[in-house]
């Protein structure tokens, strides 16, 4: 792994063989990670968008989460994502649009409401299914017809996108099943010495991933809850929401897979109280346990391995930190990790949806 600070020019080298990690078999390659700084924003750019062309994969930075991104046209640098990743080959990857010219060259014409949703929430956290173009290769949609887009918000993607010159294809970065990276720690523990460069700008703004939607004639269907919630989709569409059923989510394979999971097991509590109990109760069985609580609740459980949330209800800084603390917490060995419910209202649809995956519930 190779880190450059061009701001402070820190230059470390580690020479490891990652061969075999984490279930995936790839040839080592050395990792040169970019931390992100104002006055080399154009170089670095330059340097992923040189990757890019050269069919290879980058780890870049979006609003949501980090993307493990490559040529959308190249079949070989697509199946190079899914060989770091370890995906199976039917989950189809979001291709990511810097403008609509770009979105024409992927997918067909959109409908009124698709075109709502778009003004609204584009660029930004959300992804639209639409009808692909011939163009697109099977192997990003999984052989599909239809196509996830999203044009994202953060300037690094952008500036990437549009200066390749083309859509890029992007997973969130994250060894397939683990929950996806939103910080260093977890891009350089999945993909060091399997990816040829990290661009790190720090955690990422939302740390869930987008919310993914089919629109149709009368209603909107939610594939997978993310940051622009229910509330919001009705208010601009106009049309009724409805959350995808099983078969809807045979559609959109990546919910059949096991997510966001993290090695120690996940249980969810109501209330502080009930929080204690278990904790309690689950040390005293052996347990090692991680408590992720509102700031407010910290205090009560001294002793104990504690993760803070922020302050109590504030579902952003929840939703910023939770892969970071499941990563965390499974680094620091527990075996059980005690969560916060929070309401299904605005965001906090997302967050249960995350957590209940965590929790396999
Ligand atoms: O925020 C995000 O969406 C991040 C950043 C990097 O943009 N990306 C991300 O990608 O989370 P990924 O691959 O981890 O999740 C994409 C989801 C999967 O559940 C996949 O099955 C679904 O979108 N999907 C992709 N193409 C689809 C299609 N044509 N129809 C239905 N679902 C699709
Ligand atoms: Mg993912």
């Amino acid at each position: 792994m190779i880190i450059r600070n061009r701001c402070i020019p820190v230059y470390a080298i580690y020479a490891s063989l990652a061969v075999f990690k984490k279930g995936r078999y790839c040839a080592y390659v050395k990792t040169s990670i970019i931390h992100l700084c104002a006055n080399a924003f154009d170089e670095t750019v330059h340097e992923a968008v040189s990757r890019i062309r050269n069919e290879e994969v980058v780890i870049f930075p979006t609003e949501t989460v980090y993307g493990i991104g490559a040529d959308a046209f190249s079949e070989t640098a697509v199946a190079r994502i899914f060989e770091a990743k370890g995906r199976p080959s039917d989950n189809p990857l979001i291709v990511h649009i810097a403008d609509e010219a770009m979105l024409l060259r992927v997918a067909h014409k959109v409908s009124i409401a698709e075109k709502r949703l778009m003004d609204a929430f584009w660029p930004g956290p959300l992804t639209l299914i639409l009808e692909k173009r011939e163009a697109v290769p099977n192997a990003v949609t999984g052989g599909l017809s239809t196509v996830a887009v999203r044009m994202p918000r953060h300037p690094f993607a952008q500036a990437l996108i549009q200066e390749a010159g083309t859509p890029i294809a992007a997973p969130s970065a994250n060894v397939s099943g683990r929950p996806s990276g939103t910080h260093l720690e977890a891009l350089t523990e999945d993909f060091d010495g399997v990816v040829p460069l990290i661009i790190y700008a720090g955690p990422t703004e939302h740390g869930l991933e987008s919310t993914v939607v089919r629109v149709y004639e009368d209603e909107v269907v939610i594939l997978r809850p993310g940051t622009v919630s229910p509330e919001m989709l009705q208010q601009v569409s106009h049309l009724p929401i409805r959350f995808g059923s099983a078969k809807e989510g045979a559609a959109s394979p990546g919910t059949r897979y096991k997510h966001y999971a993290p090695t120690a097991r996940v249980e969810t509590a109501s209330t502080v109280e009930e929080q204690l109990v278990r904790y309690k109760e689950a040390q005293a069985a052996g347990e090692r346990v991680a408590l992720f609580m509102w700031n407010e609740d910290v205090l009560l459980a001294k002793d104990a391995l504690v993760f803070p949330l922020g302050p109590r209800n504030d579902l952003a800084s929840y939703a910023h930190h939770l892969y970071q603390y499941l990563r965390e917490a499974d680094a620091q060995k527990a075996t059980l990790i005690i969560v916060p419910k929070v309401a299904r209202e605005g965001i906090g649809t997302a967050l249960m949806n995350r957590i209940e995956k965590a929790a396999s519930i």
